[in-house]
């Protein structure tokens, strides 16, 4: 019997990629044979960083991981998930407040699409209050984000971020 390999797709704005997000992808890679991150334009939000940024700083966080590659689309979740042959995606939930926009999600990707699950990764405690967006403010106004982003990409996003005010 020929093994299928489960291939997990990790979607998000990631503007930018912060140590949350690293938490996911990394115990993503240790439930899925291939974790692809997939930085999805969200024609709601206005980002920071552009696509290519994103991308970039993200490839560098996950340099060396084995089964995690970088990825991005513009376009519907499933359409992705369903060219790639995905079977789930996979999001980190943090507190309630997450819950009822990732329920939704969850539901309207299902109904678009049966056979994909999407697969809810409770974030770890230490992360419970970190978003892109906390990175945003602090580094804007020249705080330390040493704890909240990865370590390789850490002076790229001061250095970016410091250009904003
Ligand atoms: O990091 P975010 O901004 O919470 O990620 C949200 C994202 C990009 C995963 C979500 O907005 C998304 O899936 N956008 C693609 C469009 C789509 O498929 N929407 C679902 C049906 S309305």
């Amino acid at each position: 019997m020929e093994l299928k390999e489960r291939i997990a797709v990790v979607p998000g704005s990631f503007d930018p990629i912060t140590k949350g997000h690293m938490d996911i992808i990394r115990r993503a890679q240790t439930l899925f044979d291939r974790v692809i991150v997939l930085v999805v334009v969200n024609a709601q939000k206005n980002p920071c960083f552009s696509l290519e940024e994103r991308v970039e700083l993200i490839k560098a966080s996950v340099q060396g991981i084995p089964g995690v590659e970088v990825d991005s689309y513009d376009g519907l979740l499933v359409d992705y998930v369903k060219q790639v042959g995905a079977g789930a995606i996979v999001k980190g939930l943090r507190a309630v407040s997450d819950f009822e926009y990732e329920f939704q999600m969850a539901l309207i990707n299902k109904e678009l699409y049966h056979q994909v699950e999407t697969v809810f990764l409770t974030t770890s405690a230490e992360n419970q209050y970190l978003s892109s967006s906390v990175v945003k403010q602090i580094a804007s106004f020249g705080g330390d984000i040493h704890l909240f982003v990865p370590e390789q990409v850490h002076d790229r996003i001061v250095e970016r971020l410091s250009k904003i005010r």
